[in-house]
């Protein structure tokens, strides 16, 4: 079974300010070697003050619309993944269909590192029902604004950043496909990655100043045995093996969680699209800013499987395979 849908268009936004490895060695005790050799990254972008994740989404919401040819009038719905949200209502997603001049329903997913990939899959589940034709995808966050600045275990990891697709129906004969995604949650392990909002028990934890707190060696060893475990389930779902795959677009957390979750697939490293050197971790913008980079590169062509993966907060883990149209 699969959904007839193709990705129309792809986009991303990114904020001015660059954050250099050098520059948080200045904040906290850690060196670029350190960063570099035990997660890949070697910069990572910065919200400024009139950046939020509804105006980084937007914008990139602007550049997949251009590249789909479609004006935001057309647009059925719009789906904002994102874990560090404008505000607790209105949703991000309404905030991007003013912005953008749409006009349809719009709905936030809060999925952590997972949003983009939940996100996608209930824009499929919408066209798959017919009750969307073209429905706007975004990714976006402003993780610096959650990110204790005084922990060298987190704030090296993290940046902001914003990738959006527009997902459109095809026909059942034409080209595009997305098959079945696999979705996994354990709310109980949740106390390895989080972060209190302003509605949490006062029993619970931090109230007022909600900051990214991770163990991340174990975060780091689940994400590979939940991932690896995820593709398995989403390639059975569409009646395939590793081999087919063309390409794979994970989330960009870590790139020796990559490395190791390729090898777990038997895939080489070469199969995986990387850009976490330039952005560090953008939780659910990350895979939709891959996305576009990697089809602006050239990486990927009409008929390619396409391998969507991520794992976050939640914790929460997914896998999607996509037949580029
Ligand atoms: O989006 C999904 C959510 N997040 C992730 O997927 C992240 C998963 N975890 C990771 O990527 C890795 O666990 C980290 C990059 C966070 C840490 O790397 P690690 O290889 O697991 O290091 P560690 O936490 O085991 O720390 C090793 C040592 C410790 O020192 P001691 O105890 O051996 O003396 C740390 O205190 O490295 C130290 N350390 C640092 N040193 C320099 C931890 N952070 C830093 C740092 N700079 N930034």
């Amino acid at each position: 079974m699969s959904f007839s849908c193709r990705v129309a268009g792809y986009g991303h936004s990114l904020p001015e300010r660059i954050l250099t490895n050098e520059e948080l060695s200045e904040l906290v005790d850690t060196s670029d070697d350190w960063i570099v050799e035990r997660t890949g990254i070697r910069s990572r972008h910065i919200a400024g003050d009139a950046d939020s994740s509804s105006s980084l989404g937007a914008a990139a919401a602007m550049n997949a619309l251009r590249v789909a040819n479609i004006d935001p009038s057309e647009i059925d719905l719009v789906i904002a993944a994102t874990c560090t949200p404008d505000g607790m209502f209105p949703s991000t997603a309404s905030r991007i269909q003013h912005q953008i001049g749409a006009e349809c329903g719009a709905f936030d997913i809060n999925a952590a590192c997972n949003g983009f990939i939940t996100a996608f899959s209930s824009a499929a589940q919408f066209i798959h029902a017919r009750t969307a034709n073209k429905v706007l995808v975004v990714g976006t966050e402003v993780l610096s604004r959650i990110v204790d600045w005084s922990d060298r275990g987190t704030c090296i990891l993290f940046g902001d950043g914003a990738g959006a697709v527009v997902l459109e129906a095809g026909s059942d004969d034409g080209p595009g496909k997305v098959f079945p995604p696999f979705l996994g949650s354990d709310g109980g392990a949740g106390n390895l990655l989080y972060a209190w909002g302003p509605c949490a028990s006062p029993s619970e934890g931090i109230t007022e100043d909600a900051k990214i707190i991770m163990d991340g060696p174990a975060v780091f060893k689940y994400a590979v045995g939940a991932m690896a475990d995820a593709v398995e389930s989403a390639l059975k779902n569409a009646d395939k093996s590793p081999s087919d795959i063309t390409i794979c677009v994970p989330h960009q957390a870590n790139e020796r969680i990559i490395r190791a979750l390729m090898e777990r697939l038997g895939l080489p490293m070469e199969k995986a699209f990387t850009n976490v050197q330039s952005y560090g971790n953008t939780s659910s913008a990350s895979i939709p800013i891959a996305l576009s980079e990697a089809n602006s590169d050239g990486r990927i062509k009409p008929g390619d499987l396409v391998l969507f993966v991520a794992f976050g907060g939640g914790l929460n883990w997914g896998a999607v395979l996509t037949e580029w149209g």
